[in-house]
């Protein structure tokens, strides 16, 4: 149910006046609820009432949310599925909002996922304008060679189209597989899987560890965690 309010608190947590000053002013007639003039103290608001003072809608910002999951494999990134499969949002709880993801991650790709209920913010970050890296270790079949690793590096064709330059590294070698750390500036559908498929290897699991500055760390799988301060200054900036 709506949480309801006394006039006078919801003019305060709307930073119109003190909670006192704001006695005042309904008291003086200054203040609408759905159109008349409210003067009774008492009065219990909502956040689905319009509420005026002098004439000037008022509202309570409401709280934002900025959020980092280490999304499992298995899980959608869509807010909700129309096949039933299981979403990223019921990883989380505790929060009192709707918070939606921040770009995607394939159904089987695990790792860091950002979400937030702030529109403007996702905006900003997942726009190509701004570049931001994202970094991945790719779990490959084989191990690429210097001409793999150059060609990813330099740009491949997929879907008729090239590659942004990027960065890759070789981080451990096994007898049929290899570790590759990725590091790219675009988030085209199934990017990763599909650049190393066109240099002759195929993604095996595929996790992203990072996004920008913001490193998914030592947070469990299926696990959130709200960013600090500093993190978001940084995706900000
Ligand atoms: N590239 C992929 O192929 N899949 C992802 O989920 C993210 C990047």
């Amino acid at each position: 149910m709506e949480e309801k309010l006394r006039l006078q608190k919801y003019l305060a947590m709307a930073n119109v006046a003190s909670r006192r000053a704001s006695e005042a002013i309904i008291l003086e007639g200054r203040v609408k609820v759905n159109g008349c003039v409210v003067t009774e103290l008492g009065t219990k608001v909502s956040a689905n009432d319009k509420v005026e003072v002098d004439g000037e809608l008022v509202f309570i910002a409401k709280k934002k949310y900025y959020i980092m999951l280490n999304k499992p494999s298995g899980y959608v990134t869509t807010a909700s599925d129309e096949m039933g499969r299981k979403t990223v949002l019921d990883l989380i709880s505790d929060i009192n909002d709707r918070v939606y993801p921040i770009g995607r991650l394939d159904k089987d790709t695990e790792g860091l996922l950002l979400l937030t209920n702030d529109g403007d913010f996702a905006y900003e970050v997942a726009h190509p304008k701004h570049n931001v890296e994202k970094v991945y270790h790719a779990f490959v079949s084989g191990v690429p060679g210097k001409i793999a690793l150059s060609k990813l590096e330099k740009g491949v064709i997929i879907d008729g189209i090239k590659t942004k330059s990027a960065y890759v590294d070789v981080l451990e070698v096994g007898k049929n597989s290899s570790v590759v750390e990725i590091k790219i500036h675009e988030g085209r559908n199934r990017q990763v899987r599909k650049m190393f498929e066109a240099v002759g290897h195929k993604v095996i699991a595929l996790q992203r560890v990072a996004v920008g500055k913001i490193s998914l760390g030592n947070l469990p799988i299926g696990k959130w965690r709200h960013l600090t301060e500093a993190e978001i200054k940084i995706l900000k900036s």
